[in-house]
């Protein structure tokens, strides 16, 4: 009768560390991160995509988003006025992950955000500067863009 209960409380310990090895497999436990490349990508399109954005809101919409370098004022930062699904289809089929800028073959409207003089954070003021027919040019990641690299005229229009 003893060694019977004995025998039960081993075969119930067994059953919960089988039980724990199978959430831990299904991800139950421990939630899986998001992958790397979406995080940037959330960022990338934070910083960089807004489809209605104007010339003169570059102050509030450089502030709303936070957008800084550690605590001093970005240099420059470049809005891409489309929607996402044009500005991801840059890396449509896009393999190297990160090593070379990717031109986009769309061409698009931008606004670029310069700064007028260094400051720190909050206090950046920048001049806005609307241009179109730009070729941009971005970092790639399995797919997604994560970081904007530049805007090239495109002198074929
Ligand atoms: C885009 O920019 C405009 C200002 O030009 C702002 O009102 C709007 O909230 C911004 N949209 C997004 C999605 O950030």
């Amino acid at each position: 009768m003893r060694i019977l209960f004995i025998c039960l409380l081993a075969c119930l310990l067994l059953l919960q560390v089988v039980a724990f090895k199978a959430e831990k497999k299904a991800g139950i436990l421990t939630p899986r991160e998001k992958p790397v490349e979406e995080e940037r990508y959330e960022k990338f399109r934070i910083q960089h995509i807004n489809e209605t954005m104007d010339e003169n809101s570059c102050d509030s919409e450089i502030r709303r988003k936070n957008i800084y370098e550690k605590n001093r004022c970005k240099t420059i930062n470049t809005f891409i006025l489309a929607d996402e699904n044009s500005v991801k289809s840059i890396c449509q089929g896009e393999k190297n992950n990160n090593k070379k800028k990717t031109r986009s073959k769309q061409k698009f409207r931008i606004v670029v955000c310069k700064l007028k003089k260094p400051a720190r954070k909050p206090k950046c003021q920048y001049e806005g500067i609307k241009l179109t027919n730009r070729i941009v040019a971005v970092r790639c990641q399995n797919g997604l863009p994560v970081h904007f690299d530049g805007d090239i005229l495109n002198f074929e229009n």
